[in-house]
């Protein structure tokens, strides 16, 4: 059944050096029982979805959703390269991930909760009781806090119920929610409101994590501050309670300004509130990513066509059912979760599960308790989780009693040999598994097999998802033809209705990282002349399935989170003493990769372990525990050129034990070996 075929991958031509090996391609065939089951199983579907039939390809996406009205336009390109999809069409978000289950599934179960204390109940929500909890919320932020379509509110909500709840109540009034991964700091939470504009915070008193039960509202009073230094003021911050009439926090509440959930929705219960109908070209939430720059942006996603491109690919690529049990073990504070845990399994009508804590808390055998206790059938998470929960618990899936039909790796790039662990293992050798590369820019999936028709190969993500074409530019736009071996840029040919509308208050930003590279044309009015260029090299193989790299830009993956190495450096300069910092990414068994932080000081101010934990301290402060850098080394003097420009080429060489090259051309030389022997030891 396997069959083999050797590819090698030469060193990028973009800049990114990766080196020539060679890496062996292994086809693993889904089993009849999943295909036999399977939402997707027409081969025709490449042809249907082929560029002849686009764009008019899309509508089967948008007829999976109820629309208030009908669109006139399928795409709409008069504004390039910001598309606008289904223009002319009308339709709720939330009316499509609720209300219109109620008639058939009522009853059934919308999202199961698992607390993280094991001796917690596990609660069940039915669509009637979202339907309930989402009406309500969504009067308070109608009647309480005078909130109308369009306006920004920003979340800081952890891996609760609360937070689907209330980013759909945003999206039954045309609110547009921009959620904050809980685990940023408050800082970094206020710089967004800022961004956003945002005049009303929801978070929550606390909630647990690795066993604690952690004071989260104290974030909220520096956001606020954070925030109102730059001139944005939030006036109303309502906080959820984990314990509702119990406050889990010690920050103060701010009379006037902050109000307990809980408290108020007393005033609003069994309030009906019907859905706005909006346009489809309508904002429905912005999600903060990291960028070559210090200032993260906002990617500004649609309604309609965000809506109807994750219910497409939960249907056919994760392949859900609304019998299924569906659990992603992201946080929906990201991208993914927003996709593949809120909107895309709700607009199904699937169960999903919501797991508020550590994988491996309290052991390495957690997730397979929880999927045996509720069978869940499809599971998805992220190489860093299953490395993770392959070291912790290696053996530990084969003592529960559950059956995944469907996996999925999500995130960062996969090593074959972590593949065959989530196959073999968690997998039995029976689920079928997509490995899915996709981006916060790009709202759903673009490379994956569709898994009942593509084989799986280790280690490569696939071809295109129906409806997408990828293609790999070298640095000067040629095109790298598949099977060369060859590394490049990867980009997609055409639009999707998935891909954000633009990032928030910055279009030019937008046109340059995504399309300034390989636009044809910038007056050109049609899409063939606006490849979207990923950021990331990939190597493309005979059959079209694609290798991810790694990032091009100055973009670090930590455990599958984005960091701008920019954003660390200048939290890193937040601190008095440092003159110049320059981040590097280092390969890390568990999480891919991890910062390494090179600081050099102002004159007067000497290294010490005191500093060193001081600078650290500050980058978790500005930007969240998981920028903390893995170490940070107190440099006399950085690498530099003669024209004074850090070689962080050495710096990744010394942290890497790679080879240094040559440093003769370099304006201070000696610097390097004292680097390397402060670094490496000898
Ligand atoms: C990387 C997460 C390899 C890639 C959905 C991309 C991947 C960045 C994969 C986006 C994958 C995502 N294989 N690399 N399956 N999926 N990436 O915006 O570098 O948090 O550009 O979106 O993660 O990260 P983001």
């Amino acid at each position: 059944m396997e069959e083999k075929e050797l590819t090698e991958v030469s060193e990028a031509s973009t800049g990114a050096a990766y080196a020539a090996h060679w890496q062996e391609e292994e086809y693993i065939h889904p089993k009849p029982e999943f295909i036999g089951q399977a939402n997707m199983t027409d081969p025709d579907v490449f042809r249907r979805f082929s560029l002849e039939n686009f764009p008019d390809c899309f509508k089967e996406f948008a007829e999976m959703l109820d629309w208030d009205q009908y669109w006139h336009t399928t795409l709409d390109t008069s504004d390039a390269p910001c598309w606008k999809w289904f223009v002319g069409g009308k339709l709720n978000a939330s009316y499509n991930c609720v209300d219109r289950h109620l008639a058939k599934y009522k009853n059934k179960t919308a999202i199961h909760f698992v607390p993280e204390l094991e001796e917690d109940p596990i609660v069940h929500i039915t669509y009637q009781d979202l339907y309930k909890r989402v009406n309500e919320v969504a009067a308070v932020l109608r009647d309480f806090c005078g909130l109308k379509a369009g306006d920004r509110v920003t979340l800081h909500l952890p891996m609760t119920p609360e937070l689907p709840i209330t980013m759909l109540a945003c999206a039954r009034l045309g609110v547009i929610h921009s959620q904050v991964f809980a685990g940023f700091s408050g800082q970094a939470c206020g710089d967004r409101i800022w961004d956003s504009g945002s005049r009303v915070l929801i978070t929550i008193d606390g909630y647990y994590r690795g066993g604690k039960l952690l004071d989260h509202k104290a974030n909220a009073d520096v956001a606020v501050e954070t925030a109102g230094a730059q001139g944005q003021t939030v006036d109303k911050v309502l906080v959820w309670q984990r314990h509702p009439g119990q406050n889990a926090s010690a920050a103060p509440m701010v009379e006037g300004r902050d109000y307990f959930m809980n408290e108020v929705l007393k005033d609003y219960k069994g309030a009906i509130v019907e859905p706005v109908s909006m346009p489809a070209e309508g904002i429905l939430f912005l999600m903060y990513t990291s960028g070559s720059t210090g200032k993260p942006k906002g990617a500004q996603h649609s309604i309609g066509g965000y809506l109807a491109y994750v219910t497409a690919m939960s249907k056919w690529i994760q392949d859900i059912h609304p019998e299924d049990v569906y659990w992603c073990m992201a946080d929906i504070g990201w991208i993914t979760g927003h996709s593949f845990i809120v909107y895309g399994p709700l607009a199904l009508a699937a169960s999903t599960v919501i797991y508020e804590g550590v994988p491996t808390y309290p052991d390495a055998g957690r997730p397979w308790r929880i999927a045996e206790e509720l069978d869940v059938n499809i599971f998805h998470t992220a190489p860093t989780t299953i490395r993770m929960l392959r070291k912790a618990g290696p053996d530990e899936p084969a003592k529960y009693n559950y059956k995944f039909k469907h996996m999925t790796t999500v995130g960062e790039p996969i090593e074959p040999e972590v593949w065959r662990w989530y196959y073999n293992v968690v997998g039995r050798g029976q689920a079928a598994i997509v490995d899915t590369w996709w981006q916060t820019e790009t709202g759903g999936f673009l490379c994956s097999t569709v898994p009942a028709l593509c084989s799986m190969k280790p280690g490569s993500a696939g071809p295109g998802v129906p409806g997408i074409h990828p293609v790999i530019f070298d640095d000067e736009g040629n095109e790298v033809p598949p099977g060369e071996g060859r590394a490049g840029n990867i980009c997609i040919r055409n639009p999707w209705p998935g891909l954000m509308q633009t990032i928030w208050k910055d279009r030019d930003r937008f046109v340059s990282t995504y399309f300034g590279k390989y636009c044809k044309n910038p007056d050109s009015k049609d899409w063939r002349d606006w490849p979207y260029m990923a950021g990331d090299a990939a190597v493309m193989s005979k059959d079209g399935y694609v290798r991810i790299l790694g990032r091009v830009d100055d973009v670090i993956n930590v455990a599958g989170h984005r960091l701008g190495t920019k954003e660390i450096e200048s939290a890193a300069l937040t601190v008095d003493a440092v003159a110049e910092a320059a981040v590097i990414p280092v390969k890390d068994e568990l999480k891919g990769t991890v910062p390494d932080l090179y600081v050099s000081l102002k004159p007067g101010f000497e290294a010490s372990k005191e500093l060193e934990e001081k600078i650290s301290g500050a980058v978790s402060a500005v930007l969240g525990k998981i920028a903390r850098p893995k170490r940070v080394h107190i440099v006399p003097d950085m690498p530099k050129t003669r024209s004074g420009k850090i070689m962080r080429r050495i710096l990744s060489a010394i942290s890497n034990k790679g080879d240094v090259g040559d440093v003769t051309t370099l304006a201070n030389p000696d610097i390097v070996e004292s680097i390397r022997v402060q670094v490496q030891g000898g």
